[in-house]
């Protein structure tokens, strides 16, 4: 393989997890129950019935998990905190119990020179406030802000990186447009309120945060790069449309402090927009958190302008692909990043790779390994695929693997196993897999390089 590229001392190099998906502990401390808890609850929600219930049991081993982080010599971990162990029903005092678990991850983590990206909201609402509308209901916005602030208090000492949302374009589409997340509603564009309730939500945080007297505020969307079909008129609409609806819906109002033309869906303004709305959700951030996992190919649909959605998506042939069957394209890393750098210019603030992986079948071999060498080439490809958008310009700063382990992949349940580290959900083991010795070394050598160019 060609050597390594040469990155920054300060570069930051981790993985990502979030609550639900590694915790468990789901009835211990004073923990509400959550709308996964819920989704989880009803057959045929999830595969093979599987639930968070125990997950990694991350609540519990935390202290092994962090320190699985150091031996790999990472200098980040980015994590998601459960609302409902702050607030059991999503409104009032904190608890107190809840907040202590994650003053200790986050006290264990700077004992091990561990820097915290702590993520307020990766998709796991209170169900009380599902039960008043959820994301559909405005309220839900001056909740969350509540919820910030009641964090920000504890943890605001010792947390300099602070992300309000986790991907609102998949909690819109997926929760509330498709019904396959929690909360199982498949409302298609009577989904949009929750967008701009999110988005609302956000910028009422990074309010909250700011007065409270937080230093680096950021929002991490869920991104890929469209491509038309065919250069003709009717792909290159509906490629901008699903643009529009996928990127440029949670991007636009951020850094422009508008919505895009959604007129490809009939809308003509977005509903729910109040005056000082759209001032409170551009308000300046300190980064973009950007999960990037593949490109995404657009054409027009065959029924023309009586298509239900003014799309198809025809996907991407002819490349390797994950046990998800996502196609493994790191080129279109490098070409979301240099087009967000060309779209938004100044408006947009350095960047963060807060999600990027991928699942394999992975098995513990007879020798107590787990070989993993399509993740050792998914990293090594997008690793370079960053160092290729900083060469043209693009100020990246850091890399957050997802994931640190094997967890509850959402509606697949336990069969996608995207972690660095195999688990073994019947006992709890842990074992690193190659792709994460691969990482501890590349890491090494990536710095060793800053190094040597002083
Ligand atoms: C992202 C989610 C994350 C994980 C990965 C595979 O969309 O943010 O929780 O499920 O996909």
């Amino acid at each position: 393989m060609e050597p390594l590229p040469s990155f920054p001392e300060d570069f930051l190099w981790g993985t990502a997890t979030a609550a639900y998906q590694i915790e468990g502990a789901v009835r211990e401390d004073g923990r509400g129950v959550s709308t996964w808890d819920t989704f989880c609850a009803q057959p045929g929600r999830v595969r093979d019935g599987h639930t968070g219930e125990t997950a990694c049991d991350h609540y519990h081993r935390y202290r092994e998990d962090v320190a699985l982080m150091a031996e790999l010599g990472l200098n980040a971990y980015r994590f998601s905190v459960a609302w409902t162990r702050i607030q059991a029903d999503g409104r009032g005092p904190a608890n107190a119990k809840g907040l202590d678990f994650y003053d200790r991850l986050v006290d264990e983590l700077a004992a091990h020179g561990i820097t915290p990206f702590l993520t307020l909201y990766h998709w796991d609402l209170p169900q009380a406030l599902e039960d008043e509308g959820g994301w559909l209901n405005r309220d839900t916005a001056y909740r969350f802000a509540e919820y910030a602030g009641h964090v920000h208090a504890r943890l605001g000492d010792r947390v300099a990186h602070w992300t309000t949302l986790n991907e609102p374009f998949v909690q819109m589409a997926y929760g509330y447009a498709m019904g396959v997340h929690a909360p199982g509603q498949a409302l298609l564009m009577e989904a949009l309120p929750a967008a701009h309730h999110l988005l609302l939500a956000h910028g009422l945080g990074v309010q909250t945060l700011r007065e409270a007297g937080a230093s680096h505020v950021a929002l991490t969307n869920n991104l890929t790069p469209v491509r038309a079909e065919s250069d003709s008129d009717g792909d290159r609409a509906a490629a901008a449309a699903y643009d529009a609806l996928h990127n440029r819906l949670f991007l636009d109002p951020v850094f422009r402090g508008r919505y895009p033309d959604m007129s490809a869906y009939g809308v003509a303004e977005m509903p729910g927009v109040r005056d000082g709305d759209l001032e409170l959700i551009a308000a300046p951030l300190d980064s973009l958190g950007v999960n990037y996992y593949n490109p995404t190919r657009i054409a027009a649909p065959e029924e023309g302008p009586d298509a239900l959605l003014p799309f198809v998506d025809v996907g991407i042939t002819g490349v390797p692909r994950t046990a998800f069957d996502w196609p493994v394209v790191p080129s279109g890393l490098t070409e979301l990043l240099v087009g967000l750098r060309d779209s938004y210019s100044d408006a947009l603030p350095p960047i963060h790779i807060t999600e990027n992986g991928c699942s394999y079948d992975d098995e513990v071999g007879p020798d107590g390994t787990v070989n993993d060498p399509d993740r050792i080439a998914y990293l090594d490809g997008h690793i370079r695929a960053i160092a290729a958008a900083r060469d043209a310009g693009v100020d990246v700063r850091g890399y957050l693997v997802w994931s640190l382990l094997d967890n509850f992949e959402w509606a697949e349940g336990y069969h996608q196993r995207f972690g660095i580290v195999h688990v073994d959900f019947a006992t709890q083991r842990r074992t690193p897999k190659r792709s994460a010795e691969w990482y501890r070394d590349a890491i090494t050598e990536m710095r060793g390089k800053s190094l040597k160019r002083r």
